[in-house]
Formats: structure tokens, C-alpha cells, sequence
């Protein structure tokens, strides 16, 4: 966990984007961050959703849909992204149905050489 989500590296991917990272969306309502989220491309054509989270207590709300949109808008428009490709852990009962609701396939899964416990599953879908 602080691997990925240590000060320096916020702080790096708060104040740097590109085509690899497209920086942080945020869905902010009274001045509070109730979700976010953000991706980059993988390859010519190709993007990914590297991180979606909301406030666990605002699921289902259709917040976590708008995030997806605008990400996938600038993957699109900015970077011609035609497909897009998300990991999810194995037995993330909250996600994967979310990204199946959204025209998501199961393609494979990857074992990660130095988590062999977390097992990802790898989806995709046409943009
Ligand atoms: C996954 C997550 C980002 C979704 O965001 P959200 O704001 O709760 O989702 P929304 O309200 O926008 O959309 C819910 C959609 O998923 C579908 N859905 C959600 N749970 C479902 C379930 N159990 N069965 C079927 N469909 C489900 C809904 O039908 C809806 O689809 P629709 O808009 O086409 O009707 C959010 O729940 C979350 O933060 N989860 C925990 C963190 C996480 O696992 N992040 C992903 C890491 S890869």
C-alpha cells in the first residue's frame, strides 16, 4: 500500500501529467473529495483505467460512472484511444460488477511475480 500511495508519489501525480498518466479527476461536492480517479495510455490506441475510488458511503450514485466518462472522454479526444483496459483484484465484488455494467470483458488474469496472492483480472472494452 505505501508503495502506491506515499506522499512523494501523490505529489508527483498531482502536479505531472501526460499521455501515460492523465493526471486526477475528482468529484468535489461542499469542498470535500467524494471520489476519484484517473488513467493513461498503454500503447497506440490503448488506454487504461489505472485508479477509480469513491467515498465508500457514496456508491451507487452514479459518481463513480461520471469519473469513468471523463477519463475515457480525454483518453479518447486527446490521446485517440479506441480501446481501454482495467485491472481488478480477484473477488472485488464491488467493482467487477460496475465494470461489467459498463460493457467491460474478462480477458485474462495476471499473476504478479512478486504478489502471487493478488491476482489481477484483466478486462477490456471498446471505446
Ligand atoms: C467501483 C466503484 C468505483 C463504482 O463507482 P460508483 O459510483 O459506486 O458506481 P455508479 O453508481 O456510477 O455505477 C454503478 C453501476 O454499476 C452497476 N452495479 C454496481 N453494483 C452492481 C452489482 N452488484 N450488480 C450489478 N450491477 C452493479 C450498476 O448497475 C450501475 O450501472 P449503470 O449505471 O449502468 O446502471 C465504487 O463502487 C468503488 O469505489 N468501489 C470500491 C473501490 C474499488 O473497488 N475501485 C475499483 C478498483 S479497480
Amino acid at each position: 500500500m505505501n508503495d502506491y500511495y506515499n506522499y512523494e508519489r501523490i505529489t508527483g501525480e498531482v502536479t505531472e501529467f501526460n499521455r501515460n498518466w492523465g493526471g486526477y479527476f475528482v468529484a468535489v461536492e461542499n469542498g470535500n473529495v467524494i471520489g476519484a480517479g484517473g488513467g493513461g495510455m498503454i500503447d497506440d490506441g490503448i488506454g487504461e483505467l489505472f485508479v477509480l475510488y469513491l467515498d465508500p458511503d457514496r456508491r451507487n450514485e452514479g459518481i463513480g460512472t461520471k469519473l469513468l466518462e471523463t477519463i475515457t472522454q480525454q483518453q479518447k479526444v486527446e490521446y485517440g484511444a479506441k480501446e481501454q483496459w482495467v485491472s481488478v483484484q480477484k473477488g472485488n465484488r464491488k467493482a467487477i460488477p460496475f465494470y461489467e455494467a459498463k460493457g467491460f470483458k474478462f480477458r485474462h488474469e495476471k499473476i504478479p511475480p512478486q504478489n502471487p496472492e493478488y491476482i489481477k483480472l484483466r478486462y477490456s472494452r471498446l471505446i
